[in-house]
């Protein structure tokens, strides 16, 4: 029997931003499917208990690199210690980014005096910092053997947030996601493009896995209000993403770049 075009044995993967809520996912997926791991991620920058979990199971197959990807000398630093460890990568989950949860604390604004600086700041994380790992590592693979790109997006990258969804908060200002989100996420969607055209020769594929919102510690209300405008009527869990992760990763996608793949449920089917 041939072996399966989703395997990534003797692969390596470098995953950004790999320590938060979906970068274990990702971990998990393409350690299962055989390959090396480089978590990059900020210094300092606590691990949550699924990435620990992870960890503790891969074992050597796993490092922790420190790198802020707004940097470019930190991002040749941790590529340059991936290569090291664990040889040339073929695989690069550009997961790194910046949201602001209704959570995150009752620093509100009215969308006319948003602050230029949060604005700035998710447009630097969520699409400079996956242009500059693209060209750190991309530039290697497209030098070299050639590889996937799996560009993290959102659904927010094709519609706008409902913001129905958070009007059952308490506060003197209205919760808004920023408008900076999805801009970013729909400007990663784009520059996929630009580098699967420009890298198709040298054998390096870019595409976008674009998550619907994921079962997390959402409020009920929320969870209802979005449930209810989910085709398949409810949250996407970690199990939903890290087959189409490894699809695209692995030569089971060989002939698909430029490509962006929502993991949504189909709520930009609606
Ligand atoms: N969780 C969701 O529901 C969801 C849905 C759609 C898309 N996404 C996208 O998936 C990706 C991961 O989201 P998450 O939910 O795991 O978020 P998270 O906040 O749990 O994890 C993001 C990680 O990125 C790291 N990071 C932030 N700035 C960085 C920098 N400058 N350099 C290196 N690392 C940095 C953080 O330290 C954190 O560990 C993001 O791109 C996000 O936009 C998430």
């Amino acid at each position: 029997m041939s072996e399966s075009p989703f395997r990534l044995d003797g692969q390596v993967a470098v995953v950004t931003g790999a320590c938060g809520k979906l970068g274990p996912v990702w971990a998990a997926a393409l350690l299962h499917a055989g390959a090396s791991v480089a978590a990059l991620e900020l210094a300092g920058a606590s691990e949550s208990e699924p990435y620990a979990v992870v960890a503790t199971q891969a074992g050597d197959r796993l490092w922790r690199f420190d790198c802020d990807v707004t940097s470019r000398a930190s991002i040749e630093q941790a590529v340059d210690a991936t290569v090291r460890r664990f040889g040339e990568p073929t695989i690069l989950v550009n997961n790194a980014g910046v949201d602001q949860p209704p959570d995150s604390g009752g620093n509100r604004s009215r969308i006319e005096h948003w602050p230029a600086d949060q604005f700035r700041r998710m447009v630097e994380v969520n699409l400079l910092g996956t242009f500059q790992v693209t060209q750190v590592v991309g530039g290697r693979m497209a030098a070299g053997s050639g590889g996937s790109i799996v560009n993290i997006g959102s659904l927010y990258a094709s519609v706008s947030p409902d913001q129905r969804f958070y009007d059952h908060l308490p506060g003197a200002l209205p919760f808004l996601k920023s408008p900076a989100y999805g801009a970013s996420k729909a400007a990663v969607v784009n520059m996929t493009a630009y580098f699967a055209t420009l890298w198709g020769a040298q054998g390096v594929r870019v595409n976008t896995l674009s998550p619907g919102g994921v079962l997390a510690g959402q409020d009920e209300q929320f969870k209802t209000k979005y449930r209810a405008r989910v085709p398949l009527g409810r949250m996407a869990q970690a199990d939903d993403l890290g087959g189409p992760l490894v699809f695209l990763a692995s030569s089971a996608s060989s002939y698909v770049t430029g490509h962006e793949l929502r993991v949504d449920g189909g709520f930009t089917a609606w």
